[in-house]
């Protein structure tokens, strides 16, 4: 089983059987992060985008790691600039990485990395793992799409932004939800900035009530699934 865990805002770790990933390694200069880029051992690095809160410490971490970086064209090349291994990818597009498959989503939002370079569109990712689905969205509105997602995809995991603002809000991430089916939701994206203080307990009241099952993930813990 794969094991997830919180780094705090959109960054998670996935440890598989045959490989680690950190997905939008946040931490330096996220008051919430607990963990420090010195301290993720990873082989894969996954940006959704290229804003500062997402692109975060992932050219360090994979630098450190000889780690190789997965992110929609435009935002590869820019890493690759900065010295990383890529592998670009593009929405829509599905590869099969030697620990399981990674396919890019559409995510209704903007990517420009912190000097002002332009990173293409953003995406949000399906990684299938030793058999599990996990759906990280990226930043992004509620799109009817969601429900193609969920119907293409037997989804075991959804970590879903609330925070609204930047992102879908408690009542739109309920009705992602909805359009997903998945098999477990866990809040991200809240408290990390003053604008996107939200409670995750209303969200994850608001999907239980749906008949589905929503936890929050504590930053620093873990989850298998
Ligand atoms: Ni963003
Ligand atoms: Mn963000």
């Amino acid at each position: 089983m794969p094991r997830l865990t919180y780094l705090g805002h959109a960054a998670f770790t996935l440890e598989g059987s045959k490989a680690r990933i950190v997905i939008d390694p946040f931490l330096s200069g996220n008051p919430l992060a607990t963990a420090r880029p010195e301290e993720i051992k990873v082989d894969y690095v996954l940006l959704t985008h290229g804003h500062n809160d997402h692109l975060g410490d992932g050219i360090e971490i994979a630098k450190a790691n000889n780690a190789t970086i997965v992110a929609p064209n435009e935002l590869a090349i820019y890493c690759a600039g900065q010295g990383t291994e890529i592998h670009p990818m593009h929405i829509g597009g599905a590869h099969d990485f030697p620990f399981g498959r990674v396919k890019l989503t559409i995510a209704h939002h903007g990517s420009v990395a912190p000097d002002g370079t332009y990173t293409g569109n953003p995406c949000g990712f399906l990684i299938t793992m030793d058999g599990k689905t996990l759906y990280h969205p990226g930043d992004t509105g509620l799109f009817y799409d969601m429900k193609l997602i969920g119907q293409m995809n037997s989804i075991d995991l959804a970590v879903l932004p609330i925070g609204d603002n930047f992102t879908m809000g408690i009542d739109d991430a309920a009705k992602a939800a909805e359009f997903l089916q998945a098999g477990m939701y866990i809040p991200m994206h809240f408290k990390t900035f003053d604008v996107i203080d939200v409670e995750p307990e209303e969200f994850v009241k608001k999907v239980q009530s749906g008949g589905q099952k929503a936890r929050v993930l504590p930053i620093g813990d873990s989850l298998e699934y």
